[in-house]
């Protein structure tokens, strides 16, 4: 019988075979597919590894210090860019998603093209593409590089001889599998998609760092109260948003005027339609009631029942 130990146990062999004692560069974003194909290599080839984590400040709650922490049983060259103030200056006054986009897609190349010139010559560059990603490109959490450049193509600002992709032939919950089968930590293995921009596109026109620290806050009382509710795998994607948009509200013997967080989750299969998920009032009014009452500049909470089409599931 086939087991997912005889496909970890079988790569590392063959990874090891190909590599010899080559040098071998990942673009890591924390997604399912970027770890698990880093823990495979870390597992084949140790510290020819050189993983580059690009920290754009964007994330949720703890994630990046998370990442870090997955990786730290492994004796590989992990490095972690802090290159929030490079994106945030950069993100200043825009309020358009698309440039949001296009922003961070540029920065991060040009943060990740840094890195490369420092390492120098590597002889392989490795991507997280999976089984959905070759039959049908632009499904999936795909390598950092695919999603933000939004091409197949190779970057060609890193000298390398050849690209290896060890989870070309897995679905996802087999890549899932894989992972637990490398020992990464279940909030790794079962993490939901998360965009390549980040909290950007979440909150809603200009991004500011406080704007940022008040939706993680919120994002992760919602998070922590589906998991405490057991609800975490009947949805495919739940999140925050932070709307642009203020109203007037009373706390204590003051009027308030205060911003509006919306809460998203939605069941899907494939992400192309979705549908919102019925997450429970009770849980509901858990993370209405816990929001306000712990995350400062929110007075409001509103939860979004529409489907994909005719919205989409992210807000912008
Ligand atoms: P929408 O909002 O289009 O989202 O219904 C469908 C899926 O795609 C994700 N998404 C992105 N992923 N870069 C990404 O890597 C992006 O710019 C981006 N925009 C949306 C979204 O989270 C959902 O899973």
């Amino acid at each position: 019988d086939w087991t997912m130990e005889d496909y970890k146990n079988s790569s590392i062999k063959s990874i090891r075979e190909k590599v010899g004692d080559g040098k071998v560069l990942l673009a890591l974003s924390g997604g399912v597919d970027s770890s698990v194909a880093a823990a495979l290599l870390a597992e084949a080839v140790g510290n020819q590894l050189t993983c580059v984590f690009v920290d754009h400040g964007l994330m949720r709650k703890d994630e990046g210090d998370e990442v870090e922490a997955a990786f730290a049983k492994w004796d590989i060259n992990f490095i972690r860019v802090d290159a929030e103030k490079r994106f945030l200056d950069k993100l200043a006054g825009i309020s358009d998603p698309e440039t949001k986009r296009k922003i961070i897609g540029e920065e991060f190349i040009r943060v990740f093209e840094e890195e490369g010139k420092k390492i120098g010559k590597v002889d392989y560059l490795v991507q997280g593409t999976i089984y959905p990603d070759v039959i049908e490109s632009g499904a999936g959490d795909a390598a950092v590089i695919k999603s933000h450049h939004n091409v197949g193509g190779l970057p060609d600002f890193v000298d390398f001889k050849e690209i290896i992709e060890p989870l070309r032939l897995l679905f996802k919950d087999e890549v899932r599998q894989l992972g637990r089968e490398l020992d990464l930590p279940e909030y790794l293995v079962m993490r939901q998609p998360f965009p390549g921009p980040g909290l950007a596109i979440r909150v809603i026109g200009e991004i500011t760092r406080e704007k940022l620290d008040i939706l993680r806050e919120a994002d992760f009382i919602f998070r922590d109260e589906v998991a405490k509710a057991g609800l975490e795998h009947t949805m495919n994607q739940y999140f925050a948003v932070l709307t642009n948009m203020r109203s007037v509200g009373v706390m204590g013997d003051g009027r308030t005027y205060d911003y509006t967080v919306a809460l998203r989750s939605v069941t899907t299969t494939d992400f192309m339609t979705a549908d919102w998920a019925r997450i429970p009032y009770e849980v509901l009014d858990r993370v209405s009631v816990r929001i306000v009452n712990e995350v400062g500049h929110i007075n409001r909470i509103v939860y979004d029942i529409t489907s994909k089409p005719p919205a989409t599931i992210e807000w912008e």
